[in-house]
């Protein structure tokens, strides 16, 4: 009887160890403790044991049936395991990866004027995007009826504030509050009551330039300018200073980029002109220097303002403005 109880124990132990999936120790199970299986059998035979070993071959028979279903339930959870495990290091699953963000183009973009002007001595200034008319128009010679006032009107907040729709007004806050010598780039974002289109924004970001002294030349500011767009664009790049109108500088000047996309051959971008206008500006008006104190006589200066926006769509090819603003990935990952 006790050898009978070992050799069941012995076979059962034997296919347990080749178990390999859930379906093999449900068959295990069934063989041993399955209604016909072999502890089934054997405890039909009990009665017939003589009468002293019966409590005994019983006993050691229970024992044999708990440690059969412990050793199945301890399997089973093996086999899941070893299943989930499995699940785990499905290599043909999509990896789980973790987006890493990147610095959007414009910041990008932003960041390397800032190195570019820092790099030559400028301080970064940043003023405030809501502003008053004073700031935005009067103080920058623009008086109230006049025409080029349009070009720069904005979003008002009430009759004195408004959203400032150029850089150029913290020009004003950086004369008001320092005496030359100044040399200051002033980055931020500017509002126009624009309809959007592919080049046209209601928001967008400028640099304003400032570099005031006693002896400042529009020399100055071409080689000022120069180092930059070489810096910006390349070694070859040339610049063209065009005449031009701001009630805030005088004489002024538009600045044309030579066209980086067809080398100057002629192409849709430059208009077949072979330029890229990128920036205005001029040398600061007398006027200007009064309204902030400063004795026109003593002081010379330039000033110059550029769209960041446009200096990106030059840089990186970039057709269309609104792609910058309308967050899609596919797009802003590419950069
Ligand atoms: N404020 C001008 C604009 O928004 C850009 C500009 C032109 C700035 C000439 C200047 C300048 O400082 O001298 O279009």
């Amino acid at each position: 009887m006790e050898h009978k109880i070992e050799k069941i124990n012995r076979e059962f132990q034997e296919d347990i160890r080749s178990v390999e999936t859930a379906e093999d120790i449900e068959a295990v199970r069934v063989k041993y403790l399955g209604r016909k299986g072999e502890i089934a059998n054997f405890t039909k035979e009990l009665p017939d044991l003589p009468r002293e070993e019966k409590p005994i071959a019983g006993r050691a028979l229970n024992a044999l049936k708990n440690h059969i279903a412990k050793t199945l339930k301890e399997k089973n959870k093996d086999v899941h395991g070893i299943h989930a495990e499995k699940d785990y290091l499905d290599v043909t699953l999509d990896a789980v990866t973790k987006r890493i963000g990147k610095i959007h183009p414009l910041t990008q973009i932003a960041e390397r004027i800032n190195d570019i002007f820092v790099s030559l001595g400028f301080k970064i200034v940043e003023g405030p995007e809501i502003e008053s008319e004073y700031a935005n128009f009067e103080a920058l010679n623009i008086p109230l009826e006049h025409p080029s006032r349009d070009a720069f009107d904005t979003f008002y907040l009430d009759d004195k504030m408004l959203l400032r729709s150029h850089t150029s007004t913290v020009q004003i806050k950086v004369m008001s509050h320092e005496k030359p010598p100044i040399q200051a780039i002033m980055p931020g974002r500017v509002y126009r009551p624009d309809a959007v289109d592919a080049s046209h924004s209601f928001m967008f970001h400028q640099v304003e330039g400032l570099m005031v002294d006693k002896a400042i030349k529009f020399s100055d500011l071409k080689g000022i300018l120069t180092i930059f767009a070489k810096q910006m664009f390349g070694n070859d790049v040339k610049l063209r200073f065009r005449p031009s109108f701001f009630p805030f500088t005088e004489p002024s000047a538009e600045v044309d980029l030579s066209c980086i996309i067809c080398g100057q051959k002629g192409c849709s971008v430059c208009s077949r002109t072979g330029w890229l206008e990128i920036l205005g500006a001029g040398m600061v008006n007398p006027k200007v220097f009064k309204n902030v104190g400063y004795d026109p006589d003593k002081y010379t200066g330039f000033a110059f303002g550029m769209g960041v926006e446009r200096i990106a769509m030059l840089k990186y090819g970039i057709n269309d403005i609104r792609l910058f603003f309308e967050n899609d990935v596919r797009f802003l990952d590419q950069f």
